[in-house]
């Protein structure tokens, strides 16, 4: 199967800097492709360049649409690395929303409609009872739900995911990424992920694409690319492959379990 996008020769230089050089990977379609590398390698850049938020050298394309000849996706989710919201900002999650879904100001009310989109949305990422939050009071973990849940409406072809568990308690990854997981999953959603969860990583990405200095060092399937030897290489040799998620992982839960709200009754 065609790949969603192949980059070829990527190069980003920014400020009179080479951030990336010679980057050529792919996305295949419907998969988790996990970004890693230290911090500075780069990362966050790739990313702004597939949104085209940076420029760049070299090409990216996509194969997108329902028999993928368009050349660019319909719709991109993007959950930014860090989003500092002012915590005196007084709009909840509702309304929040409501800025992004409906086209009057917000003086004006909100649509039974855009509150019962909103309610969809937040039920798709287990979040339902955040709606009337105040989203500058939510913890790491609800912010990045929400984020999540306004990155998936429209439904994205791609999602582009950084860092999106950084804010999150160390016990709370598990059920975070295991949604990321099921979105895949369920959803049929093309994702790229960048993770320093190296076990997490291991768990739920197909592809692992490893940048470093700008450059990509190594990629392939998770086991072929995090052996003790590459992470030494990437990251040095304080950094190892560890297993804290005992029961089975991501990739492995039970469909059973699954909140069964992907697919066309549910507004995509
Ligand atoms: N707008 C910019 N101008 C100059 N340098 C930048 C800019 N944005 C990022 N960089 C630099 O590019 C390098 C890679 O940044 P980034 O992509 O954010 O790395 P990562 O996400 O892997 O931590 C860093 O050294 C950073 O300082
Ligand atoms: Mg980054």
């Amino acid at each position: 199967m065609k790949p969603l996008a192949t980059i070829k020769n990527l190069s980003v230089s920014l400020g009179g800097r080479s951030i990336l050089r010679g980057i050529d990977c792919e996305l295949q379609r419907g998969k988790i492709t996990a970004l890693i590398g230290l911090n500075g390698a780069g990362k966050s850049t790739l990313l702004k360049a597939l949104i085209r938020e940076v420029p760049y050298q070299g090409a990216i394309e996509f194969h997108c649409g329902h028999d993928h000849s368009s050349h660019r996706p319909d719709h991109v989710g993007y959950v930014p690395q860090r989003l500092v919201l002012d915590e005196r900002m007084p709009l909840t999650v509702l309304e929040f929303f409501a800025l992004t879904l409906q086209r009057w100001p917000l003086f004006l009310g909100i649509s039974q409609k855009v509150r019962e989109r909103s309610q969809l949305m937040l039920s798709r990422v287990g979040a339902i009872h955040l709606l009337h939050r105040p989203v500058a009071k939510l913890s790491g973990g609800e912010t990045q739900r929400v984020l999540l849940a306004l990155a998936l409406e429209p439904k994205p072809e791609l999602l582009l995911l950084d860092e999106p568990a950084a804010g999150i308690d160390f016990v709370d990854q598990k059920p975070f990424y295991d949604l990321i997981a099921e979105i895949n999953r369920q959803a049929n959603i093309t994702i790229l992920l960048v993770s320093h969860e190296l076990s997490v990583v291991s768990e739920v990405a197909h592809h692992v694409l490893c940048l470093n200095n700008g450059k990509i060092q190594c990629q392939g399937t998770p086991s072929e690319v995090l052996t003790d030897e590459a992470i030494k290489n990437t990251f040095g040799s304080g950094k190892r492959l560890y297993n804290h998620f005992h029961d089975g992982g991501a990739g492995c839960s039970d469909p059973s379990h699954s909140h069964g709200f992907w697919g066309h009754s549910h507004g995509w």
